[in-house]
C-alpha cells in the first residue's frame, strides 16, 4: 500500500474502492471527550475539510477528487494522487525546476487567499508533486476567511517551512512571494502582515 500514516488527528491508507486507487482519510476519534461531543465534532470537522476541498477546487486549485464522505466512520474517500510530498521533491530537483514548483506553490497561496480559503496548515508536507501539478492537500486545520490575519499566519507558516526544510538553494521563498503578489496584488497587504506576526513573535520570545 501507497500511503499508510497515522496522525495525531487522522489515518491515511491506499485503498480500493468502486475500481479506483483510493486514500481513506480517517479522523481519529479521542476517546477522552463526551462520545455525542466527540461526533459532532468529528462530523463537524469532516464536512469543514470537504467543504474546503470543493471551495478550493472551484477557485482552480488541484485537490483531490472526493468520492464519498464517510461521516459514520468519520472518513473522506478521496483519490490517490500519484505524486511526492513537495517537501521532499523540491531539494533534489534542478534549480530551474524548483523555482518553476515555488513559483506555482506562490500561485496557489495566491488564488486560495482571493478566493477567502484559509488553508491552515500550509507547508510543503501539504503539497503533492504529480508530474507538472501541485495537489494541494489536508485543509483540516482551514477556513473560509476574508482576515488578513488568518492569510498572514498561511503565509508565515509557508515561510518558516522554507526556512527550515528548504534553507539549500537560496532564494526559493522570495521566489513564492513575487509569484504571490503577481498573482494577487492585494497579497502585498498580506505579506505586510505577515511582518507584523514576525515582529510580534520576537517580542513574545523575548519575554
Ligand atoms: N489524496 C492523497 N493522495 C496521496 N497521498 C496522500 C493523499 N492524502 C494524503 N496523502 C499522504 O498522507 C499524508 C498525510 O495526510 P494529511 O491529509 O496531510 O494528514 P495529516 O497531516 O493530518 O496526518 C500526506 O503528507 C501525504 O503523504
Ligand atoms: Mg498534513
Amino acid at each position: 500500500m501507497a500511503v499508510h500514516r497515522v496522525g495525531a488527528e487522522a489515518r491515511l491508507d491506499s485503498s480500493e474502492w468502486m475500481g479506483r486507487e483510493v486514500v481513506l482519510k480517517q479522523r481519529v476519534v479521542k476517546g477522552y471527550r463526551h462520545p455525542s461531543l466527540d461526533r459532532s465534532l468529528q462530523t463537524f470537522r469532516i464536512k469543514n475539510e470537504v467543504r474546503l476541498m470543493f471551495e478550493a477546487r472551484r477557485a482552480g486549485i488541484a485537490v483531490p477528487i472526493i468520492y464519498s464522505v464517510d461521516y459514520a466512520n468519520n472518513r473522506i474517500v478521496m483519490e490517490e494522487v500519484k505524486g511526492v510530498r513537495v517537501k521532499d521533491a523540491l531539494n533534489e530537483l534542478p534549480e530551474p525546476k524548483a523555482r518553476a514548483v515555488c513559483a506555482k506553490i506562490g500561485e496557489i497561496a495566491a488564488r486560495l487567499h482571493a478566493n477567502d480559503i484559509v488553508h491552515g496548515d500550509l507547508t510543503t508536507s501539504n503539497m503533492l508533486l504529480e508530474g507538472e501539478r501541485i495537489v494541494l492537500i489536508d485543509f483540516s486545520l482551514g477556513s473560509k476567511t476574508s482576515e488578513l490575519e488568518d492569510k498572514g499566519v498561511d503565509m508565515h507558516l509557508l515561510e518558516e517551512a522554507f526556512h527550515s526544510a528548504h534553507h539549500q538553494m537560496s532564494g526559493l521563498y522570495e521566489v513564492v512571494k513575487d509569484a504571490y503578489v503577481r498573482t494577487d496584488p492585494h497579497g502585498e497587504q498580506v505579506l505586510k502582515k505577515v511582518k507584523e506576526i514576525e515582529k510580534r513573535g520576537r517580542y513574545t520570545r523575548k519575554e
